[in-house]
């Protein structure tokens, strides 16, 4: 998979970075340094071109996702990661996914996937999870911070609301920041700093 790696210092978290759509692996690195700049970073870019965009899985015209294609990539994502955790010598549970909208949505999946004392820390951007399946998954080690948006033109404010339920409901530990729109700003990076020195 396309990626870029930076080497941090030991004993500090590894980003895993997941852009938006249309994006690529270079768009979130300026975050990731402002979080923490002594932290690693693997910023991954998405392989399915929507009309030449990059994004982490597919969705049809109607801009539904396509869960079947969202399993399978999310899966090949994992198994990326523990290549990855080993040829760049990190360990899973260092591992905090910060993705940004479409990003946000595969590290969800990739947490619902593999939490427990694995991948259990995420900064979720502007996301969505429209889905109806109910889930019994005691999410009690997994922290996440999620910034959404009060008149956000992509995902309406009972969507935003899903994705904190989701991880609430299953006794997650969930930081939420409500911004206006879909758009990453300063302020939600900020408070996503500050969330992080609280987990560390
Ligand atoms: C998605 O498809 O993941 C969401 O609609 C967000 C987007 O990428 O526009």
């Amino acid at each position: 998979m396309e990626h870029r790696f930076i080497q941090g210092e030991e004993h500090q978290p590894v980003f895993v970075l997941l852009h938006g759509t249309g994006g690529s692996m270079e768009d979130l690195i300026p975050v990731a340094e402002h979080l923490n700049s002594d932290a690693s970073i693997l910023s991954l870019q998405g392989e399915v071109l929507e009309n030449g965009m990059r994004r982490f899985f597919k969705r049809f015209p109607d801009a539904s996702f396509d869960w079947c294609d969202l399993e399978k990539r999310g899966e090949q994502l994992l198994d990326f990661l523990k290549e990855a955790a080993s040829m760049y010598q990190f360990k899973l549970s260092d591992v905090i996914l910060v993705g940004y909208s479409n990003g946000a949505n595969m590290a969800i999946n990739l947490l619902l996937k593999e939490h427990g004392n694995r991948l259990n820390r995420a900064i979720l951007f502007h996301p969505m999870y429209p889905t109806t399946e109910t889930r019994t998954a005691n999410l009690a080690d997994v922290s996440i911070f999620a910034s959404l948006g009060v008149k956000d033109p992509i995902v309406s404010v009972t969507q935003s609301e899903q994705v904190i339920a989701l991880f609430a409901d299953q006794g997650a530990n969930v930081t939420q920041f409500w911004t206006t729109g879909h758009q990453l700003l300063q302020n939600e990076v900020e408070k996503a700093r500050k969330w992080l020195k609280q987990q560390l």
